[in-house]
């Protein structure tokens, strides 16, 4: 037996899930020391089910679309993370707000990563609101997840420049790589215990 039982991850999904996938390969090549608890998408045809099923990780569908409102939702997606045991809760590609009834089952146990280099361009089409803008650098951001929209605490960033000649498609593909190992280091951060909150700040121990 390991000195550490591995840290129990319940992901959160809505779509393709290349997020999932790059935390599942980095779980299963030893780098992380990680177990996915279950992933649970408000999406019946979310392909980061299909992928968490060929990897034999619970793939549970959980629609919003039963519930009347968010904090009920949330409450039921509490109780499917407890009964599994999570440690820390993973947003990957999640398409909805988080209400309190989330945030405080989890305090500082939930992650999200936003394509933009937050507090710039939060919420919706990060990456066009980058365009848009005209700025030379964009990136991804890793926080932890409060009560607003992509306003938490800062865990990582990672700069991606912007080329004049980008679209959506090809800055958000550029970004989406660099989201990959962004959010693999971070949970890998949380998972050796060398993440402390303060306040807004966090602290990465060595
Ligand atoms: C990512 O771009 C992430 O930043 C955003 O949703 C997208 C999810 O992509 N929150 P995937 O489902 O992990 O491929």
């Amino acid at each position: 037996m390991p000195e550490h039982a591995p840290c129990r991850l319940g992901v959160l999904v809505s779509g393709s899930g290349t997020n999932l996938q790059a935390i599942i390969d980095r779980i299963e090549s030893g780098e992380i020391n990680a177990e996915i608890a279950c992933v649970i998408s408000n999406k019946a045809d979310a392909y980061a089910l299909t992928r968490a099923a060929q990897h034999g990780i619970p793939a549970i569908v959980h629609e919003n679309s039963r519930y009347p409102e968010r904090r009920s939702y949330d409450a039921a997606t509490v109780e499917l993370l407890r009964s599994h045991k999570v440690d820390l809760v993973i947003l990957a590609g999640f398409m909805r707000i988080v209400t309190d009834v989330m945030v405080n089952a989890f305090p500082h146990a939930i992650m999200n990563i936003h394509p933009a280099l937050l507090p710039s361009f939060p919420g919706l089409h990060a990456q066009q609101q980058a365009l848009d803008y005209g700025v030379r650098f964009s990136g991804c951001t890793v926080h932890f997840v409060d009560c607003g929209t992509d306003t938490g605490p800062i865990i990582l960033q990672t700069v991606v420049s912007v080329e004049q000649n980008d679209t959506e498609e090809t800055l958000s593909a550029r970004i989406q790589s660099a989201e990959h190992h962004t959010f693999a280091a971070a949970i890998k951060l949380f998972t050796e215990g060398k993440i402390q909150v303060h306040g807004r700040k966090v602290l990465i121990l060595n």
